[in-house]
């Protein structure tokens, strides 16, 4: 039995996976050598149905080009770091990564501080969009997000996440709580950086 994955990125699928590998082992290689004192790294393949929603969300025809090329998180890789000074540090780091191996070229398209200038939720995060080699010839570069914040902002997002977009758990006034504060942690870490 195919997965939905499977039938909706068809043989694109295992190209997404091979690039998933590679961006991997880019995030670690970026956290290792970036003096941060510690991180973790996840990262995943959106799955069929958000992709399928998102896509419809912005107005685009259901089809692989919108899921590879239109929109830029069919792959995605997440770092979670202790400090916001650590979070730049693995972002320069990644800057710096031009290619990987022979056949593999990386650059960066595109970046968007949420640090600095936080969304309207409060959310969080330093999105680095990058472009690896695929061996893919329909998709010959694919597009990675790489999301990099600290554990508190992690702990928002990971939370609003689960309360207001997936509703696995319910939006009570202790939840809410909780989000406030994390929130404040998250400025308290903004304002002992700028001070
Ligand atoms: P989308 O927001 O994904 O449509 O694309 P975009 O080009 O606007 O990218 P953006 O950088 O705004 O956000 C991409 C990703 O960031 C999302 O898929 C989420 O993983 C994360 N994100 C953005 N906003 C929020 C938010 O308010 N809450 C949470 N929990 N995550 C968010
Ligand atoms: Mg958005």
């Amino acid at each position: 039995m195919k997965t939905n994955e499977e039938k909706f990125y068809g043989q694109h699928l295992v190209h997404m996976e091979h690039v998933k590998d590679k961006a991997m082992i880019i995030a670690k290689f970026a956290a290792e050598f970036s003096g941060a004192k510690s991180s973790r790294i996840v990262s995943r393949i959106k799955t069929a149905d958000s992709m399928e929603k998102k896509i419809i969300a912005d107005g685009l025809p259901v089809n692989h080009h919108s899921a590879l090329i239109e929109e830029g998180d069919a792959i995605g890789v997440r770092i979670i770091t202790d400090t916001i000074s650590d979070v730049y540090k693995i972002s320069e780091k990644l800057d710096s990564i031009t290619d990987f191996g022979e056949r593999t070229q990386c650059r960066i398209l595109d970046v968007k501080d949420y640090i600095i200038n936080p969304k309207e939720s409060g959310y969080r995060s330093l999105h680095i969009i990058m472009g690896i080699t695929s061996d893919d010839k329909d998709f010959p570069e694919m597009k990675v997000e790489f999301q990099i914040r600290t554990s508190i902002m992690d702990c928002w997002a990971s939370l609003e996440h689960l309360a207001k977009y997936k509703q696995v758990i319910d939006l009570t006034p202790e939840v809410e709580d909780m989000l406030d504060t994390y929130q404040h942690a998250a400025e308290r870490e903004i304002q002992s950086l700028s001070a």
